[in-house]
């Protein structure tokens, strides 16, 4: 199987129906989809006509995705091949703008193009690279130190076995070149798993695709930069898929919005308030669209609106220094 594959007809984008009712009383300017993916978000919001669509994706393999939105949609919308990291190098910044859109993570298409190896089912040669990376899967584990792939599974993964399991690995890689397969096996003669919903190498995998795509740093940046483009008004939206993600978010939009203090007899607190929360928990997706898709279940949906300008982000750098040390681990030493 491969990403050329046309899974079109079966994608269910995450949550559509909740953005949309988000979003919709802004119609009638520019989005931002900053994970095009199969664009069931582009589309949808360029059926409104009003409405334009500048989107990225980092991974090239949805140009051709893009190229057939273009086409329909004349004028309306524009694509760039970047990570949304990067998205104030791409000069959008634009009055009309009404929101930045994330949908965290990869797509079903990505998945099945088993040459990525994002699938625990994939064979061969170890990736997982989502677009425009620096190093692969292969590279980290041809050459980490244990210390380090410790680490990274115990903090990306929260993989309470990390220490075997990075153990086993580098045993292992001593006696011969591990594809994907072997690592899938590695972990599951550890783990001994039987009848679980998800494959013992589920957060293995999470660890090592967040550590090689540099999603910690790539998420911090995106939201800060979005908000840096963002005119006043406009919002900030973000889907997320796993915990660490939705720390992130969670901890962004809280921190820097303009809730009150919980208790009214605590000191009020100067602080950068530029966002406004409108709902203070997560929308989640309903039963039945978790019947329909079963990938759905872990999203949370979050969303906020600029109310000020604000050039300083060091309490939410600070916080996560944990996550970008991780990230920053050399692998070749
Ligand atoms: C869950 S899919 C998006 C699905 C999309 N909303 C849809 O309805 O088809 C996530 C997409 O984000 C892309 N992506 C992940 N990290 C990215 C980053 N840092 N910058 C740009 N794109 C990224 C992935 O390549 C993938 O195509």
């Amino acid at each position: 199987m491969n990403a050329t594959i046309n899974l079109e007809k079966n994608h269910f984008p995450v949550l559509l129906n909740e953005l949309i009712s988000i979003i919709s009383p802004l119609y009638g300017g520019t989005f931002i989809d900053c994970t095009l993916g199969q664009g069931g978000y582009s589309k949808e919001i360029l059926k409104t006509k009003l409405n334009k669509v500048i989107a990225l994706d980092r991974d090239p393999d949805v140009l051709h995705i893009a190229k057939k939105i273009e086409i329909q949609n004349k004028n309306r919308f524009n694509f760039f091949n970047s990570k949304f990291s990067e998205i104030d190098k791409l000069n959008i910044k634009n009055n009309d703008l009404k929101a930045i859109i994330f949908d965290l993570g990869y797509s079903l298409n990505q998945i099945l193009d088993f040459k990525k190896g994002l699938s625990f089912q994939s064979t061969g040669k170890l990736d997982m690279r989502l677009g425009l990376n620096h190093f692969s899967c292969d590279d980290v584990i041809s050459n980490i130190s244990e210390k380090s792939l410790n680490k990274i599974f115990k903090i990306f993964g929260e993989e309470k076995n990390s220490k075997l399991i990075a153990k086993k690995i580098i045993q292992n890689r001593n006696k011969k070149k591990l594809k994907t397969e072997d690592l899938v096996k590695i972990v599951a003669d550890i783990k001994k798993y039987k009848f679980s919903r998800t494959n013992p190498s589920t957060k293995i995998f999470q660890a090592l695709r967040i550590y090689i795509n540099k999603e910690i740093s790539e998420l911090i940046n995106g939201l800060i930069y979005s908000f840096k483009i963002l005119p006043i008004g406009g919002m900030i939206v973000v889907v997320t898929f796993h915990s660490i993600e939705d720390k992130i978010v969670k901890f962004f939009f809280k921190n820097y919005s303009d809730k009150k203090n919980s208790s009214r007899y605590a000191p009020s607190i100067e602080k950068n308030n530029c966002l406004k929360l409108e709902n203070n928990k997560p929308i989640i997706p309903s039963a039945d669209e978790i019947k329909i898709n079963p990938a759905s279940r872990s999203a949370k949906l979050r969303y906020a609106i600029k109310t000020n300008e604000n050039d300083n982000f060091d309490e939410l750098h600070e916080k996560f220094n944990y996550l970008i040390e991780t990230e920053n681990l050399n692998y070749t030493s």
